[in-house]
């Protein structure tokens, strides 16, 4: 049994801005059911205070470069038996808001000081300097919030090895070098072979210098990253520690016990593959709560998602407005928050469509499975997706994904054109280019293949058997783990 400490900013379901949280939940509770001692640490942050009913204090920690001495507060990942440890300093985390800032006034001011907090208590932990009494075998640290823990150890004797998971290289962490300064760490780790980023602090090259071993999310993400595109800087770096085998990437996998159209609560009518007609409930339940009607034969579209540039927002806005005004038999129904012009620019389509339009600016767990379940077709147009885990739902759901060939999406949708559609293997739709024209041809083609029921059928039983569970992806991790330890 090995024991590994498994470092996350958000965990589902006790605080989520995307899929970090949902991975940083169902990781470890496979790699628990798979008889390893694995321990979540998260910040304490007001959210998780509330949500968790059994917190007990186990340690108190004084952490350089901060005065109040930290505690930590031991609870369980609900709905399993994954221990979870709280980081407790109120100050940083005990606020109204976000992890990372709120929506009006953007990212909190402190959040360097805050994720350097983490960072040291973490590396605290994985050193047992923490009073905790486990020392991990593996530290396993995911995105820029938690880079600087590889980096803070990495010089220590007696140090446990450490993975560094990058789900998303858009958002490093990148402050000046006063800020570096103030936050009194070392100062070996200024040079441009450590933190140092040109003349900014990068926590994320915290991660990517000084862990043991790099992953990512997908294996096409893996290989995008190392070029000057998807880099933002970072390619040679990256190059670098690919050629030293050092990089990594692992598909996600998904809870397919929260995302189980047989079983799923929120759905209107639960269906499988058995009982794949009894979708359609979904879709009519759906319609109604939108109140779009119910018309023969229309193609529902369905998207949920961050609304930031990454995903493509624009192309969809363009795309399907275009297909809209031509009077296409289609509607399209979106749930997401984010950027406001994104927000402003869906309303004003809902406006010129009410009657084809369905809109939720907010977030609502509820609805994104619902939608899941009653959509026809999932729209992903991302320009760069690390994996993506809305398109593992939707084939899930037999929701047949829309995808830009990226990331994670290039490796887990197969196109239903060609010979792939011909043998039986196709899952949903792909196309290249990030432009609005690809991606109406697309949904073209996909409105054109809805005509055809047996076709559509087969494409979506294919999309329901593919097992995106985390059976395989969380074996990857423990060779990976092996192999760090046994060198
Ligand atoms: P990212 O992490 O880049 O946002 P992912 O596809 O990996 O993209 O994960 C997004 C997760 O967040 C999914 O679980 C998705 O259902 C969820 N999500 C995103 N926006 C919303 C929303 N407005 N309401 C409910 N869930 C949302
Ligand atoms: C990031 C990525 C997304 C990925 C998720 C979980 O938020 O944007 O593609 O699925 O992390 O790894």
């Amino acid at each position: 049994m090995r024991k590994i400490l498994f470092a996350s900013s958000e965990v589902h379901p006790l605080i989520k801005t995307g899929g970090l949280a949902d991975v940083s939940a169902s990781l470890p509770i496979a790699l628990a059911q798979q008889d390893q001692d694995v321990r979540i640490i998260l910040p304490a942050y007001r959210q998780c205070l509330e949500a968790l009913d059994k917190i007990e204090t186990v340690a108190t920690i004084k952490l350089d470069g901060f005065h109040a001495p930290i505690e930590i507060l031991q609870s369980t990942l609900p709905n399993s038996e994954v221990p979870i440890w709280l980081v407790n300093s109120p100050e940083h985390f005990d606020r109204e808001g976000g992890p990372y800032g709120t929506t009006e006034a953007g990212d909190w001011e402190d959040n360097a000081a805050r994720f350097t907090l983490f960072s040291r208590a973490i590396a605290a932990v994985a050193m047992d300097q923490s009073g905790l009494d486990w020392q991990p075998d593996i530290l396993h640290c995911n995105d820029w919030q938690t880079g600087l823990a590889p980096a803070l150890i990495a010089n220590e004797s007696d140090r446990p090895a450490t993975v560094f998971t990058i789900h998303n290289l858009a958002y490093q962490g990148l402050y000046s070098q006063d800020v570096f300064e103030a936050l009194d760490l070392p100062p070996s780790l200024w040079h441009s072979e450590g933190v140092e980023f040109y003349d900014l602090m990068s926590f994320m090259k915290g991660g990517l210098i000084y862990a043991d071993h790099v992953t990512t999310v997908s294996p096409t993400y893996a290989d995008e990253i190392c070029t000057y595109e998807f880099g933002y800087g970072l390619e040679g770096l990256l190059s670098h520690r690919a050629d030293q085998g050092r990089l990594t990437g692992i598909l996600n996998g998904i809870d397919t016990d929260e995302w189980d159209p047989e079983r799923d609560s929120y759905i209107d009518k639960n269906y499988s593959i058995k009982t794949i007609r009894h979708k359609s409930a979904n879709k009519e339940a759906l319609q109604k709560l939108f109140s779009l009607p119910e018309k023969e034969g229309v193609l529902l579209m369905g998207t949920i998602s961050r609304l930031v540039s990454q995903k493509g927002v624009d192309l969809t806005l363009d795309a399907v407005g275009k297909l809209l005004d031509a009077g296409e038999n289609i509607q399209l129904i979106c749930l997401g928050s984010g950027e406001a012009s994104y927000e402003q620019d869906l309303r004003v389509l809902r406006a010129q469509h009410p009657d084809k339009v369905g809109l939720h600016i907010g977030y609502s767990e509820e609805l994104s499975h619902q939608i899941e379940a009653g959509s026809d077709v999932f729209l992903m147009p991302s320009r760069f997706e690390p994996c993506g885990l809305n398109q593992l739902y939707s084939l899930r759901y037999g929701t047949l994904p829309v995808v830009r060939n990226t990331g994670g999406l290039a490796d887990s949708v197969v196109d239903a054109a060609g010979a792939n559609l011909k043998n039986g293997f196709s899952t949903g739709f792909k196309f290249e280019a990030a432009t609005a024209e690809e991606l109406e041809e697309t949904l073209l083609r996909a409105i054109g293949l809805f005509k055809h029921p047996r076709i559509w059928r087969k494409v979506m039983v294919t999309a329901m058997e593919q097992d995106y569970s985390w059976e395989k992806s969380s074996k990857a991790y423990q060779v990976l783990y092996d192999n760090l330890l046994n060198n």
